[in-house]
Parts: structure tokens; sequence; C-alpha cells
């Protein structure tokens, strides 16, 4: 079970709004609303990629700050383009950088969909502890990669794994098996936080077509489009092949799935 891939590619922006950005955008938003935080704190957004979250936080709060820090140098470039707002700071920098930010410096620390990929999570969330405020919240959310919450990876890797047994081992399922309620209720009491309160939250992903569902893949940003762009054409054209046979369809072409992430969320001693 490996917890990082060769296969993570985090660099283009544009490929990954493609990909994940139009799907994590709705989550982000769920999420913001089950948070359920009061008007004008300051909050610290880590691994914002191109903005999903970062940009729910300040359509739900006018008067919010938001520091968003990711190590993708594309990715700012593209959040930078999608949020133009002066109350948020984007800046380069990861999990291992927030050791430079001040105690108690923020009223919140989110993180979305990305605590999977930091391999060091525990000390990550240490952190996020340290930098929020007593009282304040620590509050983040992954998908239920276990319980196969998002479907249209869950096809994806289905199809891979039947036409090459190695995608076995970098499909999210296998490598992110902690991504359940209990598993995510042990690394935040590992952490030192208080008990969490933890929410499945969910969202429509519905492609207008095949075409709509199969050209992300092949964008490369993201562990499945990583592997999927690494593929010889004969191959990849193999799993299109077999994507497009499984896949349901609805009568007017639309492929309609699910994405489930967990949302958890403790408050600070
Ligand atoms: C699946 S994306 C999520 C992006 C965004 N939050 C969203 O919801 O669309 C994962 C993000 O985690 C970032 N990331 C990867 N490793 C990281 C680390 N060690 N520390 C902070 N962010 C990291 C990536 O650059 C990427 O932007």
């Amino acid at each position: 079970m490996a917890t990082a891939s060769r296969h993570d590619a985090w660099a283009a922006g544009d490929s990954y709004d493609a990909y994940m950005g139009r799907w994590s955008r709705p989550i982000a938003g769920r999420f913001v609303d089950w948070l359920d935080m009061p008007e004008g704190l300051a909050w610290l957004e880590l691994g914002c990629g191109t903005g999903a979250l970062t940009e729910a936080i300040l359509r739900r709060s006018a008067h919010a700050h938001v520091l968003a820090l990711d190590p993708s140098e594309g990715f700012l470039a593209k959040a930078r383009k999608n949020v133009h707002d002066p109350r948020v700071e984007f800046r380069l920098g990861s999990a291992a950088d927030l050791a430079s930010l001040p105690r108690a410096c923020c009223d919140v620390a989110v993180a979305g969909l990305v605590l999977n990929f930091i391999p060091d999570r525990v000390p990550a969330l240490r952190e996020l502890k340290r930098i929020v405020r007593p009282g304040g919240t620590v509050g983040f959310y992954v998908w239920d990669y276990p319980g196969g919450g998002i479907a249209f990876m869950r096809a994806f890797w289905t199809a891979a794994v039947a036409l090459d047994p190695v995608a076995r081992e970098l499909a999210e399922d296998r490598r992110f098996p902690f991504c359940t309620r209990e598993g995510l209720a042990a690394l935040v009491e590992e952490a030192g936080l208080p008990a969490p309160e933890i929410a499945a939250i969910e969202s429509p992903s519905i492609f207008r077509n095949f075409d709509d569902y199969w050209t992300p893949f092949t964008l490369g940003a993201g562990p499945a489009p990583g592997y999927c762009a690494s593929l010889a054409p004969d191959a990849r054209e193999r799993l299109r092949a077999r994507l497009s046979e499984s896949l349901p369809r609805q009568s007017n072409d639309t492929i309609a799935l699910n994405t489930r992430a967990w949302a958890v969320k403790t408050q600070v001693a």
C-alpha cells in the first residue's frame, strides 16, 4: 500500500479543474455550510489547489480573510485567476511550512481533499491545531475512497485493474484505507485533537456524455489521470473502450454518478 504515487501529478491547474475542480467545488460549498462558522474569521487553508474551497469560504463570509497555501505553483496560478479577491492571500507552501506560522494565528484551519496526500498527516494535523487559537476550529474533508464515494474514479480504476493488475496498488481506495469515519476519528485522536464531529457530504457528478467523462483522465492532473497519461496509446485505447462499455448511460447519453466525502470538524481546546 503506497501513500504517495509517482502519478500524483499536481501541476496543471486547467487540467485539474476539468478533472476534479468541477466536482470539488460543490463539495467545498457543502463543507463550508456544514462548518457553520461565524462572520469575519481568519482562515488558514492548506492545499488550496485551484481555489475551490477558498472561493466557497469567501462566498459565504463577507468579512473573512483566508491565507491559502499550496505547494504547486501551477495550481496557485490558476487559483489566482479563479479567485480575484483582496480577502485572500495565495502563498506557496506545503504542510511542512505550517511550522513557520505563529501559534494561534488563525480562527479556523481547513484542508479540502488534501490530508490523504500528505505522507506525514498526523504531524500536519498537530500543526493545524497549533496555529488555531483556543476555541477555534480545525476542519477537513477527504473523499470516501474505501466506500466507493467517488464513483467516477472507482469506475476508472475498476476498468484499469481489469486490464493491468499493477494499477490495483495505485487506486486511491487501496492507498488511503483510513478515509472512513472510524479511520478519520482515530487520526484526529492520534493528533491530540478533541473527538471530532464527522458527517458524510454528497453531491452528484453528471457527465454530459462519455467524452466529458473520459477526456479529463487524459489530461494528466491527479493520480488517475497521471496513470492514464503514462499508458502507451494502445493500452489507453483499451482502457477507454472498456470504460465506454461499462459505464451506465441515461437515455440522453449523460452519465450520472455520485460523490461522497467525509467531513470532519473539531474544536481546539
Ligand atoms: C485533490 S487536490 C485538492 C485541491 C483543492 N483543495 C480542491 O478541493 O479542489 C490536492 C491538493 O493537495 C496539494 N498537496 C499535495 N501535497 C501537499 C502537502 N504536502 N501539503 C499541502 N498540500 C499538498 C496539491 O498540490 C493539491 O493542490
